[in-house]
């Protein structure tokens, strides 16, 4: 398959990429503007592999979109590129509706067009995979869980840009027969994730000694699920589904972020105890809660489990003692991205 994969040099779609070439069959276009979010560091494996290739292209620059999508020819899109961080859409909401909404309509006029011009098996397998996220369904109270059917009620300017751009995408479906797919996934954390959300923050400020900040008073829970994981079902629904299908995703591990912050600190304690002798859990603080914070999000993941065989693999004890350890191995990645340099870091390296 050729696979051109948007959004491929973030925390999710970098994962993605080095799963997919692990398919000698497979071949990759690696489209992606590089914002803060990129980074090409988290391909250097793959990156003289002759089945990859990367387009600096920002999704919302339609001609070069489709110059790139006709000259490599995909069968499926799989659509990661997005702004994704519910604090800087707070901050700059306008980024989060030029990219996941008018970038989303760029691609499926794009890859609609491209569709409508291919012919026979092409055009059977022809998928555009849309990659979600479960805050377009708002949040949950103490009990129930967020399914295919939940209604949508987004409360961000990330997860409202994220639920318009999952209806353009059933509305191209509907409209103009793109054989489209739809995934609703709750929090990822693992490897190369940016210390913008919370575990990476909480191992980073950990090792600074810096305080931990807790939104609140830390009783809101996330369903975390490890982003190997969550590429695993991508790779299950796009091979397996049928047309038109959405899927939520998740790992059935509810916690608090009180809750998360301390196993954090626990585990650092035992990894790499602080030189001061202090819990890293001392480094805790609460602060000023997030205007329209989500309460509870959940997933009941039990439509991919029971029509497409998916199930995760990871516990989530065992992923968070890995993902702590790789931080502690690439102190120099997150240097780069503390000390500001991450852009020149990469550019440097990588070309
Ligand atoms: P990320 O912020 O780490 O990466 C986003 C990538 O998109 C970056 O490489 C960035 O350079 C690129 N990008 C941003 N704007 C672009 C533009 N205009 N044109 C081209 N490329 C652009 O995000 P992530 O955590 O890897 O998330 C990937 C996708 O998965 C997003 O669509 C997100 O909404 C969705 N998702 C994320 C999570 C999560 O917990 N991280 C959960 C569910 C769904
Ligand atoms: P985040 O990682 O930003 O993901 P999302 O907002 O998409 O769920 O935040 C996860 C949870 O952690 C969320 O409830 C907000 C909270 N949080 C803090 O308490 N402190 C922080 O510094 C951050 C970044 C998040």
């Amino acid at each position: 398959m050729k696979i051109l994969v948007t959004g491929g040099a973030g925390f999710i779609g970098s994962t993605l990429i080095k799963s997919l070439l692990k398919n000698q069959s497979h071949s990759i276009l690696n489209l992606d503007a590089l914002t803060y979010a990129g980074s090409l560091s988290a391909l250097a494996d793959v990156k003289n592999d002759p089945r990859y290739q990367f387009a600096q292209i920002d999704i919302c620059d339609q001609p070069s979109v489709a110059k790139a999508l006709y000259d490599f020819k995909p069968d499926w899109i799989l659509h990661l590129a997005a702004e994704s961080h519910v604090d800087r859409s707070i901050e700059n909401p306008k980024a989060f509706l030029q990219t996941n909404v008018i970038g989303t309509f760029n691609m499926l006029e794009v890859a609609r067009r491209y569709y409508e011009d291919l012919s026979g098996a092409a055009k059977h397998a022809f998928r555009f995979l849309h990659v979600s996220t479960d805050e377009v369904y708002g949040s949950l109270g103490k009990d129930g869980l967020f399914s295919e059917t939940s209604a949508y009620d987004p409360h961000s300017p990330y997860s409202a840009s994220k639920a318009g751009s999952d209806h353009l995408v059933r509305a191209w479906a509907t409209t103009y027969g793109l054989p489209v797919l739809v995934t609703n996934c709750s929090n990822n954390y693992g490897p190369y994730q940016l210390p913008d959300k919370l575990i990476p923050l909480a191992i980073l400020k950990a090792l600074t000694g810096e305080p931990i900040p807790i939104y609140g008073n830390g009783d809101n829970v996330r369903d975390w699920i490890f982003v190997s994981d969550h590429v695993d079902a991508l790779q299950t629904v796009i091979t397996k589904s049928n047309i038109g299908e959405t899927y939520t995703i998740g790992a059935n591990n509810e916690k608090t972020n009180l809750d998360i912050v301390n196993c954090i600190c626990i585990l650092m304690d035992e990894i790499k105890p602080n030189p001061n002798g202090a819990p890293y859990s001392d480094q805790i603080q609460f602060v000023t809660d997030r205007p329209g914070h989500d309460k509870r999000y959940a997933i009941d993941a039990n439509k991919l489990k029971n029509e497409l065989g998916w199930e995760p693999s990871l516990q989530f004890e065992e992923g968070l003692a890995k993902t702590i350890a790789w931080y502690l191995e690439n102190q120099e990645w997150m240097d780069n991205i503390t000390s500001g340099d991450y852009q020149n870091y990469y550019k440097e390296q990588y070309g």
